[in-house]
């Protein structure tokens, strides 16, 4: 990866000039002014996805100097390097591969000497044989009973993707009863111990480094719990999995060879549902789902890597996102996917963006003098309506967003969809152009009245002026969903090569965990390892003091 300063570049200092220029130009002369700017401003993959960015505060100038932008940070190199395999993870010194995990067989993909695309499809071969038993029902409990749940063990990476895409892809789950384990908190054991019977349950152990403190300390829980029921630890082979690359700790754990499923150290915790990660996936939807998920991230993939930057949609998404955040100086990004299924993608995209671009250092190791990756948030829609869509709409705070939604629903129940959409086509275009009094005739919903006093007009007034873009698929179905998630990911890779940071590291949640390891020790009264501040000291004596009263 190079090392470029990006405020240093030409493009960046044009872009500071023409915001000058654009910072008060509102949509409505945008709009007024060109009437094919839809038509120039949306984007297709094929009849799957329809991208609009027209309603964002852009022109076709804002638009060629973002590309220029790209090209001074030497983008395309940057993507070249990373499906190539180069070991661009560079604190680590690994590759990040999380597309070789979806590619087509027949593309090699060579790291370090070994093409790596044979040991990928022997794990997808196992996952489709388990996977298939798991469902059939040919795989057994110790008791010689069918399978009936399965129950994902993980934290982060490890549960967000595989359990956002379980809900997204509800209509297409078979039998078993998928569930997710990812807190520390033992209210999350005590209640599943109440609903599951160990019998008929099987494991799934994931965690890439088999040393995540809250995994690995559930997953030894239910192990003793299971062993309880059980009564023989040999019983553990036909229902605890582990999906790692430290198969010499997971062995340790007592799980056999055959019940590991592999994953390497080029695919991210963040990135890795791809992977043997998307065990729970393929358990819960079908192998054959399963592999329609990777099959639209390699569209992505393939969209990502071979279309021009005008047309390219992450690359798009991506610059127009740094425009916001680091020209208009908007802190924060909203994805509202208007699609009850989707009601977990803010919270795995919010992972993905902010673990990978959340970073004060740039690739020279100084610390950057420009912001980078935006604070990610969400909710489903029409929730958020009634909540803080206020703040949007009439806030002193320029939020971008995405709105996300199908077509068509999979459980259209008379006309609940279209009311559902008529909100989602009217949010962004309110947001959008907003209402004023003075200004009517560019609203033709006005529910301005002229008795109004002048003083309550004031209220009632909407600036407008505020961007969106709308990503619209026919329906929520794996292929979809691998186009959506993808183009994500590549919108984050993006953003990250522009910020010149390792998108693909997180010392970030290193501090954290070893204080806690430290106050661990404290809370259990085995030593004081530590002179706290005197507010953590505070914290804890108060906490002993109740803990321990008599
Ligand atoms: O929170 C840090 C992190 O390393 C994430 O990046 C990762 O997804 C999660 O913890 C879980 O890690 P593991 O899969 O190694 O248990």
């Amino acid at each position: 990866m190079r090392n470029i300063v990006p405020t240093q570049t030409t493009a960046w200092k044009n872009l500071k000039k023409h915001f000058q220029d654009m910072q008060n130009i509102h949509l409505n002369d945008l709009f007024r002014k060109d009437k094919y700017r839809f038509k120039n401003f949306s984007f297709f993959i094929k009849d799957k996805l329809l991208v609009d960015i027209s309603k964002n505060r852009i022109t076709y100038t804002t638009l060629k100097i973002l590309l220029s932008l790209a090209q001074d940070m030497h983008l395309s190199e940057a993507i070249q390097q990373m499906f190539s395999g180069k070991k661009i993870n560079c604190t680590e010194d690994r590759a990040v591969l999380h597309t070789a995990l979806r590619n087509d067989y027949h593309n090699p993909i060579i790291l370090d000497g070994n093409d790596i695309m044979p040991e990928i499809y022997a794990v997808l071969k196992k996952i489709k044989f388990f996977s298939n038993q798991v469902i059939n029902g040919q795989w057994k409990g110790y008791s010689g009973k069918k399978i009936t749940t399965v129950v994902n063990i993980g934290i982060g990476g490890s549960d967000l993707g595989p359990s956002m895409v379980t809900k997204a892809l509800k209509a297409y789950k078979n039998h078993l009863d998928i569930k997710f384990v990812s807190n520390i908190d033992s209210t999350e054991l005590f209640h599943l111990f109440k609903i599951i019977d160990f019998e008929t349950t099987i494991f799934l152990i994931s965690s890439k480094t088999f040393t995540t403190q809250e995994t690995i300390v559930n997953a030894e829980t239910i192990k003793k719990a299971f062993f309880k029921k059980a009564g023989c630890t040999k019983h553990m082979n036909q229902h605890f999995f582990a999906i790692t690359m430290n198969t010499n700790k997971a062995k340790d754990f007592g799980i056999i060879s055959d019940n590991i499923f592999k994953i390497w150290d080029w695919v991210g915790g963040r990135y890795s549902i791809w992977s043997a990660m998307g065990l729970s996936i393929a358990l819960a939807v079908g192998f054959k789902n399963f592999k329609e998920l990777l099959n639209g991230a390699y569209a992505m993939d393939m969209h990502f890597k071979n279309t021009t930057f005008e047309k390219n949609i992450p690359v798009l998404l991506g610059l127009i996102g740094i425009w916001y955040n680091n020209f208009f100086y908007s802190e924060t990004e909203a994805i509202f996917p208007y699609d009850q299924y989707l009601n977990r993608f803010p919270a795995y995209i919010q992972q993905s963006n902010m673990e990978s671009n959340g970073k004060n250092v740039d690739r020279n190791g100084n610390t950057v003098s420009w912001q980078t990756g935006p604070i990610i948030w969400g909710e489903v829609g029409t929730n958020g309506q009634h909540s803080f869509y206020q703040l949007l709409h009439q806030g002193t705070k320029l939020i971008p967003c995405d709105f996300i939604a199908p077509i068509l629903s999979h459980n259209s129940i008379q006309d609940h969809h279209e009311i559902l959409l008529s909100n989602f086509f009217a949010q962004t275009h309110a947001l959008a152009f907003g209402k004023s009094f003075y200004n009517d005739s560019s609203c033709f919903f006005s529910d301005i009245k002229s008795v109004d006093s002048a003083f309550i007009q004031k209220f009632k007034c909407f600036l407008g002026n505020r961007p969106s873009n709308t990503l619209l698929f026919k329906k929520i179905d794996p292929y979809s969903l691998g186009l959506l998630i993808a183009l994500y990911e590549h919108k984050i890779f993006t953003q990250g090569v522009i910020f010149n940071i390792f998108s693909f590291d997180q010392w970030g949640v290193e501090l954290g965990k070893n204080i806690s390891n430290s106050i661990y020790n404290t809370l259990t009264n085995k030593k004081y390892e530590l002179d706290y501040d005197n507010s953590t000291q505070g914290l804890l004596n108060f906490y002993n003091s109740v803990r321990h009263a008599k």
